[in-house]
């Protein structure tokens, strides 16, 4: 693959930087989805402390390799048993490792949808499953395919919300697919590396029945809603035989001593909760107000703190790699976005942008007229 994307994600300024001749740290980087509020106060001061520290064990020791003051934490939180609790560097590590406990034959990707689920299927040479989804049907997968697709596959991966549409899964149709992949005994992830920018997110997720779906694997991430995909955290919930299985794969010390830290104070944080809905009710309806008045572009409206764009495709007629081309000129003024041509079941006409703060939005709507006005991209 070339491209921006070409390790497969957004949030990539080295290459960036490469392709487009500017130093990584200059891009406004709106094609990874990272709270621009974070990483909370309560995150920064315990980091600080603990390097602080006299002889800063926890860089001289190693990490707890069972993480149990943050499983204790999530536990607490979240009204969990511990045994039902895996921790991981990042979401990304889990969804592959759940990958290496199932060892499925076919494994069931949605379309389109995060990389890492069919990437993780692909490397162990195992076939991959797609489940199409349409825009014209709201990227929503009809409820008779997607029992089938579950009954069909060994495990099956669910973003909820996914991504890139940003858009949730009805919770009738949750409880209907994890109950009919219980009954198939196909292992299914729900994905919900995003749920917590959703306003009440909890009563969208499965997380207090789980222990009703012996076969059902619910993901989350803490490196997106805290800004920490630098220091790597994630976690996951599911039957105890499941997470006994689960972390059997896992390497030793997978998570390090100051994510479990950060991940313990992220927890304590409740005013930075409430301070990122505020500011992403706010700022959403501010992009998508400005980004509904550029001709050219068409804003899917999703749920999270992120948008899928359609480009328009009247005025693109003969115009082929028109996403790539939108990234470079934005690219070339610093603005890096997600060029999802690269996703299964999008094609050139899509891009994706985070949202981000008032004077970073107000500058993506700015440079985004500019580049349509200026006719560099159609
Ligand atoms: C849907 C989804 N799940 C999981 C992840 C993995 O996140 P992380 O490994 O940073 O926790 C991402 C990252 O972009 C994602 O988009």
């Amino acid at each position: 693959m070339s491209g921006v994307e070409r390790y497969g994600h957004g949030g990539d300024r080295w290459t960036a930087g490469e392709m487009f001749a500017r130093s990584a740290d200059t891009f406004i980087d709106f094609s990874a989805n990272i709270n621009p509020l974070g990483p909370p106060d309560a995150v920064m001061r315990v980091l600080r402390e603990a390097l602080e520290d006299k002889g800063a064990p926890v860089l001289t020791r190693y990490p707890d390799p069972r993480a149990r003051n943050l499983k204790r934490a999530l536990a607490k939180r979240y009204g969990l048993s511990e045994e039902c609790l895996m921790i991981g560097n990042g979401g990304a590590e889990l969804i592959d490792l759940v990958n290496a406990a199932v060892r499925p034959s076919r494994v069931g990707v949605m379309t389109p949808s995060f990389a890492e689920y069919e990437a993780s299927a692909r490397k162990r040479g195992q076939e991959t499953v797609y489940l199409p989804t349409e825009e014209r049907e709201g990227f929503q997968p009809e409820p008779e395919a997607l029992f089938k697709w579950v009954r069909t596959v060994d495990l099956a991966y669910l973003g909820h919300p996914n991504n890139p549409t940003g858009l949730t899964i009805p919770y009738r149709q949750l409880l209907a697919v994890a109950e009919e992949a219980a009954i198939a005994g196909t292992v299914l992830v729900i994905d919900e590396a995003f749920l917590d920018f959703v306003p009440d997110g909890q009563a969208h997720s499965l997380l207090s029945r789980l222990m009703d779906f012996p076969t059902t694997v619910l993901l989350r991430s803490m490196t997106k809603f805290y800004a920490l995909p630098g220091l790597r955290l994630g976690w996951g919930v599911a039957s105890p035989d499941w997470i006994r299985r689960i972390e059997a794969h896992q390497v030793s010390w997978s998570i390090n001593g100051l994510a479990q830290l950060a991940g313990e104070a992220a927890l304590t944080d409740q005013f930075f909760e409430k301070a990122t809905h505020r500011w992403l009710s706010v700022e959403r309806d501010f992009l998508m107000d400005g980004l509904q008045k550029l001709s050219g572009v068409r804003p899917i409206p999703g749920e999270v703190n992120y948008f899928l764009l359609k480009l328009d495709s009247s005025v693109l007629e003969g115009s082929a790699g028109v996403s790539r081309r939108l990234q470079k000129a934005l690219g070339e003024r610093g603005i890096l976005i997600r060029d999802c041509s690269t996703y299964p079941g999008l094609d050139d006409t899509y891009v994706r942008v985070a949202v981000r703060s008032r004077k970073e939005n107000a500058l993506l709507l700015q440079k985004l007229e500019e580049v349509l006005e200026k006719g560099e991209v159609f």
